[in-house]
């Protein structure tokens, strides 16, 4: 093949390289993948309205997230076990990013520690995260990624059990292979028991700025935007100094509730305002779970 010229190109060349064998757990869904497939193809059905006769001689696609610059809209999500493709696992990806100046979400299941990112390159970036059955490894976790700057947390919600994987089962991939180190965690290990309760812990606990990521409902998007409005219990009030204020309008702005829209309620004010706030935002998904891919939320 000449130079690759577009994703799909640069997929066929990894898929070359990479053991079938683990290259099925990067390519595959759960299930028939039936949800795989339509995310794929609602990806084709979305269209721009281009507007004419506006001066484009100077363009930028530079932006902010979180308040984070970076060249694009567009950021690597947390995928996990990357030294399975290549022996520099995440900290290749971690410098590939650097290089674009896009935002990169490290997997709670990485094979590369945080501080070994951070040595590979400067940020930005953020830590995904599992909560694991082990709460105080949480937290450890969590201190490690503050350490190496991390300047939010996106807390993966929609994986209580890992799906049925049918290539994974036809060419015998092992999750996680027996000689794989994960210096953090592995799936086995997240626990399939969380509620909103535990948003509110995570939240008190990390201090940082909260994605949800993996909301497939309006509902839940709802009880997410509620979540921020709550004041943490226990530990959170003991760290509430450090928690940061709320944005002004979560993105379930317009999510009808009830025949009525249902409005983000501005910020309070001050500090005690701030302290009951810190924030939450709501990120897409993945194909964990089915859904109407074309219609999101
Ligand atoms: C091989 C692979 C590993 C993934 N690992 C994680 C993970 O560790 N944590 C997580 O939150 N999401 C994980 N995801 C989900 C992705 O972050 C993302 O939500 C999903 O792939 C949908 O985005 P896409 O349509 O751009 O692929 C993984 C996805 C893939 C394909």
């Amino acid at each position: 093949m000449s130079a690759p010229v577009n994703v799909g190109e640069y997929a066929e060349l990894a898929a070359a390289k990479v053991d079938p064998k683990t290259w099925c757990y990067f390519e595959g869904g759960a299930g028939d993948e039936v949800t795989l497939r339509a995310n794929t193809a609602a990806y084709g059905r979305w269209r721009f309205r281009p507007r004419m006769l506006v001066d484009v001689s100077e363009v930028s696609t530079a932006t902010t997230v979180l308040g984070t610059p970076v060249s694009m809209p567009l950021g690597i999500a947390p995928f996990a076990m990357q030294r399975l493709l290549q022996p520099e696992g995440e900290c290749a990806t971690a410098r590939a990013a650097t290089a674009a100046n896009v935002l990169m979400t490290v997997s709670t299941l990485t094979t590369c520690t945080h501080a070994e990112i951070r040595e590979a390159s400067e940020g930005p970036r953020w830590l995904q995260l599992y909560i694991l059955r082990d709460r105080e490894r949480t937290l450890e976790h969590i201190a490690e990624a503050r350490e190496a700057g991390y300047a939010a947390v996106v807390l993966t919600v929609d994986l209580p059990y890992v799906g049925r994987r049918e290539r994974d089962l036809r060419l015998g991939f092992e999750n996680p292979p027996s000689d794989l180190a994960l210096p953090y965690a592995s799936l086995f290990e997240t626990t399939p028991a969380l509620t909103w309760r535990d948003l509110e812990w995570i939240r008190a606990e990390t201090g940082l700025p909260l994605v949800v990521k993996g909301i497939l409902t309006r509902e839940d998007a709802l009880l997410a935007h509620q979540a921020r409005r709550r004041r943490p219990e226990g530990a959170g009030a003991r760290r509430s100094r450090r928690l940061r204020g709320p944005r002004r309008r979560l993105r379930t702005r317009g999510l009808r509730r009830g025949g009525r829209t249902a409005r983000a309620h501005p910020a309070p004010r001050g500090d005690r305002a701030r302290a009951r706030a810190p924030r939450v935002h709501v990120a897409g998904s993945g194909d964990a779970c089915p859904r109407r891919a074309d219609r999101p939320l």
